[in-house]
């Protein structure tokens, strides 16, 4: 079984207590502004997966408390989830669920039609970290990759850098992003921000330059 060797103080953190249940509980319910996040986040997805035609097998990593599993459920024939925090997973329940590393994914190549990665890339600053993921997850999609990262031309990122933000989240620029995933084989089809300019997540519909067979 993988795990988080390369980042062990991420991982801690998400095994932390609360933390898992926090996730599973009232993070994306307890104020207004986490439902407006999470519905328009879904509806992104939604979206995207509707476009990538039909899925036979996902893999949702990292999936936390399972967050997407219902409307990864609704769109593909099979789901698996993974995460690096064993706390995590003993919150979902959906059955297939694994405890291993993006970074060291144990799966042969090109095993799934889709990967969504949400809300882990803006948790490395070092572009060697972001490009070790992106290149795990060219490994085994066959064509398609959901992600996101956080965006510096927002005002939450501008904010954090004028308080000198010292909570592990880096923000980089569209163009960063692009030059790091076409390192690893994809190619930006899609982009979507939750309030563009604002917020600093922002979401990416990928596609590998040389799709495979599964
Ligand atoms: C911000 S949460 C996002 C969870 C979920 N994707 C969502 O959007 O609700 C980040 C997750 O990344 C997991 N994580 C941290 N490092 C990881 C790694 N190297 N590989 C896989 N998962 C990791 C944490 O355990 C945590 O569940």
């Amino acid at each position: 079984m993988g795990t988080n060797e390369r980042f062990p103080g991420l991982r801690a953190e998400y095994e932390a207590g609360g933390r898992a249940e926090h996730y599973s509980g009232g993070r994306w319910s307890g104020t207004a502004h986490a439902r407006r996040t999470d519905r328009r986040e879904q509806g992104i997805v939604a979206a995207w997966l509707d476009r990538c035609g039909a899925l036979d097998r996902v893999l949702d990593v990292p999936c936390g408390a399972g967050r997407f599993a219902p409307l990864l459920a609704s769109r593909a024939r099979r789901v698996l989830a993974v995460d690096a925090a064993r706390a995590m997973l003993l919150h979902g329940d959906d059955a297939d669920r694994a405890q291993a590393s993006a970074h060291a994914l144990p799966f042969r190549p090109a095993c799934f039609d889709l990967v969504l990665c949400s809300r882990l890339l803006h948790h490395f600053s070092e572009p060697e970290q972001r490009r070790a993921v992106l290149g795990e997850l060219a490994r085994v999609s066959a064509r398609w990759l959901i992600a996101s990262h956080f965006d510096r031309a927002s005002l939450q990122a501008w904010r954090s850098r004028l308080r000198r933000r010292a909570d592990g989240r880096h923000a980089i620029t569209v163009a960063e992003f692009r030059r790091e995933a076409e390192a690893c084989g994809w190619i930006e089809r899609d982009r979507a921000w939750i309030a563009r300019g604002v917020s600093e997540q922002t979401w990416v519909l990928l596609e590998l330059s040389e799709p495979k067979t599964r």
